[in-house]
């Protein structure tokens, strides 16, 4: 493969997977809530016990806590398509999300891509199954929750 086709395939992948994702049956943008909404439930579902591992309220388990870091990664994949134009706060009401995701998509693309990125080594660590590198890489993830909640989700 030629390298400018090959850099024409990566961008137009990376630029389809955030925000410009287009879902082929077109939902309405109530489904789109209701997407984005289950995808951070299951974010939390997974990355909540590894937290509770690594504070020590529940003995660390090396196998758990690289099935939950792969859901998370995964999870952070499925996230931008949730973020469809049209989801805001404008369209519908039981949302937390900020207007701004949608006024200032760059900040919020970085802060996704700054999300998958660390959630994507968190599963790499995982598998080594040492907790000091775990509990690293966790803290450096759940910034990157913080830094998106704080400036594109309502408390
Ligand atoms: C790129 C931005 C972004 C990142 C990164 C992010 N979130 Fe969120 N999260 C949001 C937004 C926006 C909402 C509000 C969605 C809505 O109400 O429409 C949300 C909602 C949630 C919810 C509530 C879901 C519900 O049912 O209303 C949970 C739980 C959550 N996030 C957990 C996490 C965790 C844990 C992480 C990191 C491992 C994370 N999020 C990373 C933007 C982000």
């Amino acid at each position: 493969m030629n390298k400018q086709l090959a850099m024409a395939l990566a961008s137009g992948i990376l630029g389809t997977s955030i925000l410009s994702a287009v879902h082929a049956a077109d939902p309405k943008p109530q489904d789109v809530v209701e997407y984005r909404k289950s995808v951070y439930t299951v974010i939390g579902w997974n990355f909540k016990p590894i937290g509770a591992m690594i504070k020590g309220e529940v003995p660390f388990d090396a196998a758990t806590v690289a099935r939950h870091a792969q859901y998370v990664e995964m999870m952070s994949k499925a996230a931008p398509e949730g973020f469809a134009k049209g989801s805001g706060p404008d369209a519908v009401k039981n949302t937390e999300a900020k207007p701004e995701i949608w006024t200032n998509p760059d900040k919020f693309k970085t802060a996704m891509s700054n999300f998958q990125q660390e959630s994507t080594k968190l599963a790499e660590v995982a598998k080594t199954g040492k907790e000091a590198d775990i509990k690293v890489q966790f803290g450096k993830t759940a910034e990157t929750c913080k830094a998106c909640h704080k400036e594109f989700k309502k408390d």
